[in-house]
């Protein structure tokens, strides 16, 4: 199915490349949505696109203050991790939603915990494969108008189209 691509990689290295390169297909009011169990690589896909928006430095985990804000060059990047949150009214009252669709990418780790399902927005869904280090990437796009999946045919492990 077009719109289920499934990509593969085998180290943190070449996820970090792999997110780098949605890096780009990436525009204020997009959100990313990252689905998977605890150590599935989210966090790691999360520094990749921040790396290939050319925000550097440590990015240290949100679990505890939901939200850490980046920017580099002018654009922007929320860094949500909503594991913690126990409800969604929490994350209302905290104003996280003015963060996503709005002046920003926003990449949300456990977006469940707030029921979020914006548009636009890519759904990655990240799965453990055979290696230890192997990890299955399916992307559903929702709206992103930059999406170019063509440029990342090098991941890709489904049967082309
Ligand atoms: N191909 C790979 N891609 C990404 N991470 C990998 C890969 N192979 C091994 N790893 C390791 O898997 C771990 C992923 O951790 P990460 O913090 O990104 O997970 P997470 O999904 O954010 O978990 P959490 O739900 O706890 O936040 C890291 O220790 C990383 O080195
Ligand atoms: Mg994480």
């Amino acid at each position: 199915m077009t719109n289920h691509i499934q990509y593969e990689t085998h180290s943190e290295q070449e996820t970090l490349a792999f997110a780098s390169s949605l890096s780009p297909m990436l525009s204020a009011g997009d959100a990313v949505l990252l689905e998977g169990d605890l150590g599935a690589g989210k966090s790691v896909l999360a520094r990749g696109i921040a790396r290939g928006m050319g925000i550097e430095g440590p990015m240290p985990s949100p679990t505890f203050t939901l939200m850490i804000p980046y920017e580099a060059n002018g654009h922007r990047l929320y860094h949500f991790d909503l594991y913690r949150l126990s409800d969604p009214d929490e994350y209302y009252a905290a104003g996280l939603d003015e963060f996503v669709g709005g002046d920003g990418v926003a990449v949300v780790e456990w977006p469940g915990m707030a029921e979020l399902d914006p548009e636009p927005a890519l759904h990655i869904l990240i799965e453990r494969g055979a290696g230890d280090d192997t990890r299955r990437f399916t992307i559903e796009n929702r709206g992103v108008a930059g999406y170019a999946p063509r440029t990342l045919t090098r991941w890709r492990c489904d049967d082309a189209e």
